[in-house]
């Protein structure tokens, strides 16, 4: 065999010693398990030149044809392989779970930590130097980037890319906030089959994630601000050419990365996840984003709160107008300067000496980023919400907290109390919401239980819960509405989520009645059910926890190790990482 002892470059005048590389520990030894690895290699068509010495770039490609918003990876990985080819690296494709949000049922985030784990144990298990993590949909873009943390191989993300535009006739369409839009229309009576047709026909006009500010445009823009892409990445539309461009040069940068051994634990830090979060505010991102950035933080030894996520949300204005909470979608935020524009607005609320993949901080990365259109990305003097864009509510109905996004709510609920109409389960709010006779106003509190971690199963996006059927017709488009759900990042309205500790397991969500007075006060940051607490406790020792109906399988370890909401949601046994990046025999 050749030997791998000479230095390699990696086209960009990086050199590193082959030696150090992961993938010798596979291939470099001469004994029979190394024979076995190279000869294996030989037998799929690979000489010695195809790969030794050379940095293996693994490419996990979370591509599916049930996977909507990732049907464009086959062309994708294919640049990607490209730019490791150009930049002397061995790239290879590996498979691994896809979590497309449209057609999984009953939720992907019971697969998150799924996804997670196969992500960290496939790097763990491989000869692999570097990953490039390519996801986009929800729950992909944490997931891969829990598990690439706790295996510590030097990695980058590569985002999806947010779908095209959408029209219908004069209107402009966002994926899931104006299908929730048009079929709140639909119930009231507003839209005939022929127009709502139309909308289906309309509503996702190409390959990519969609192009609201919802959880996946949320998560690429984290994921960028943790300095975990390239530049610009989070907001180039999936299916432009500055998008195959952005493949064959994640491409490159990977095995730049594999030289320079630049692992994802090397350069996040509290303050990068303090940035991160900053980023979501200003944003106004996805609710889910909170969860997720917590679960990743704690993969790399940090703890963040939503105490941590509050207090910065006293500080940080929303300066993205994009829907649900603004006007613009995603394409115009790439046209408007992308994530390094906003950021440039908010240099002093930034740790801007972070670390970035490319050898850059954050605060060099955004140096000379423009802003062309200040509609889209608000100047400072003019933001969309001044502070507290999202907050954290406590009080006895959620002692852990729960989250409102605020800034998609109506301002006249912000401070509001009414009776509750309470609930027990989802197929009892689908049977009963759209029936006349409903006992609720438009000062009711809409509460559904049994929607958490554990109660629903695995954290449905329930909780923009449906405006009664009745009072649609009535004009209704808001009210307060509680849940231990998460909801659609796209999603809007005064709906008050992620309650901890969930209905199921006898948080005080699990003993409010129908007709108990529940407070929403935004200005204090409060939810209290306004219920004696002797009353309380009555109903506590009366309360039957309710019994699991998982018994076997991956769901019955979801419901065995998941935490809660402000805890993350990962599996209690898999926060941080462990001590080796793979096992100890051969
Ligand atoms: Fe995939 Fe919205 S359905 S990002």
């Amino acid at each position: 065999m050749t030997e791998t002892t000479p230095p390699h470059s990696n086209g960009a005048g990086t050199r590193g010693d082959a030696t150090q590389l992961r993938s010798n520990r596979w291939f470099g030894p001469d004994d029979l398990r190394s024979f076995g690895h190279r000869s294996r290699l030989k037998g799929m068509g690979f000489d010695d030149e195809d790969y030794l010495g050379k940095p293996v770039v693994a490419i996990l490609n979370t591509w599916s044809d049930l996977n909507t918003c990732h049907s464009h990876f086959k062309q994708r990985v294919d640049e990607i392989k490209r730019g490791v080819l150009q930049a002397g690296g061995f790239p290879v494709e590996v498979p691994v779970m896809s979590l497309g949000e449209m057609l999984m049922k009953p939720t992907t985030m019971l697969y998150r930590n799924l996804l997670a784990m196969e992500t960290e144990e496939v790097l763990r298990c491989h000869p692999i130097d570097a990953a490039i993590l390519m996801g986009g949909c929800d729950k992909t873009v944490p997931a891969m980037i829990m598990g690439a943390i706790s295996a510590d191989i030097p990695s980058v993300f590569f985002p999806a890319g947010p779908m095209l535009k959408a029209y219908w006739k004069d209107q402009t369409l966002g994926s899931g906030t104006d299908a929730w839009k048009y079929w709140a229309e639909r119930c009231a009576g507003n839209l005939c089959d022929s127009d709502w047709k139309g909308v289906e026909n309309c509503i996702a006009r190409s390959a990519g994630t969609c192009m609201t500010m919802g959880t996946a445009s949320t998560m690429a823009c984290i994921a960028e601000a943790l300095g975990l892409t390239l530049p610009y990445a989070s907001s180039i539309p999936a299916v432009v050419a500055e998008h195959s461009r952005l493949a064959v040069a994640t491409g490159r940068m990977a095995v730049d990365l594999a030289w320079r051994n630049v692992t994802p634990r090397s350069i996040l830090t509290r303050e990068s996840f303090e940035n991160a979060m900053a980023t979501q505010l200003s944003l106004s991102g996805s609710t889910n984003a909170i969860v997720h950035m917590i679960a990743m933080a704690g993969r790399a030894g940090i703890k963040i709160t939503l105490s941590d996520f509050d207090a910065l949300s006293e500080r940080v204005p929303v300066l993205a107008n994009l829907r649900p909470s603004g006007t613009h979608l995603m394409e115009d935020f790439h046209q408007a300067g992308g994530l390094p524009g906003l950021l440039s607005q908010m240099r002093d609320l930034l740790h801007l000496n972070e670390k970035t993949i490319n050898g850059m901080s954050i605060g060099e990365q955004i140096q000379n980023a423009e802003v062309i259109d200040f509609d889209v990305i608000r100047r400072r003097e003019n933001p969309i919400w001044p502070t507290g864009g999202t907050c954290v509510l406590k009080g006895n109905l959620s002692p852990n907290g729960c989250v409102l996004k605020t800034v998609a709510a109506d301002p006249k609920l912000h401070k509001h109390r009414g009776p509750a109409f309470v609930f027990e389960n989802y197929d009892e709010l689908k049977k009963r919401i759209n029936t006349p006779d409903l006992e609720v106003t438009a000062e009711s509190v809409i509460v559904l239980r049994s929607a958490g971690p554990i109660g629903a199963p695995g954290f449905p996006e329930w909780g923009m819960l449906p405006i009664p059927g009745k009072l649609l017709k009535q004009g209704v488009r808001d009210m307060v509405r509680i849940s231990d759900a998460r909801m659609s990042g796209t999603s809007y309205g005064t709906c008050i989520l992620h309650i901890s500790p969930e209905s199921h397991l006898g948080g005080p969500l699990a003993l409010v009645q129908t007709g108990d007075m529940i407070e929403l006060d935004v200005s204090r940051r409060t939810l209290n059910l306004l219920v004696d607490e002797s009353v309380l406790a009555e109903r506590r020792a009366a309360w039957v926890p309710p019994s699991r109906t998982w018994e076997r399988g991956y769901h019955q370890l979801f419901a065995s190790h998941v935490t809660q909401a402000h805890e993350g949601c990962d599996f209690d046994f898999l926060h941080g990482h462990s001590s080796k990046q793979e096992p100890d025999i051969f």
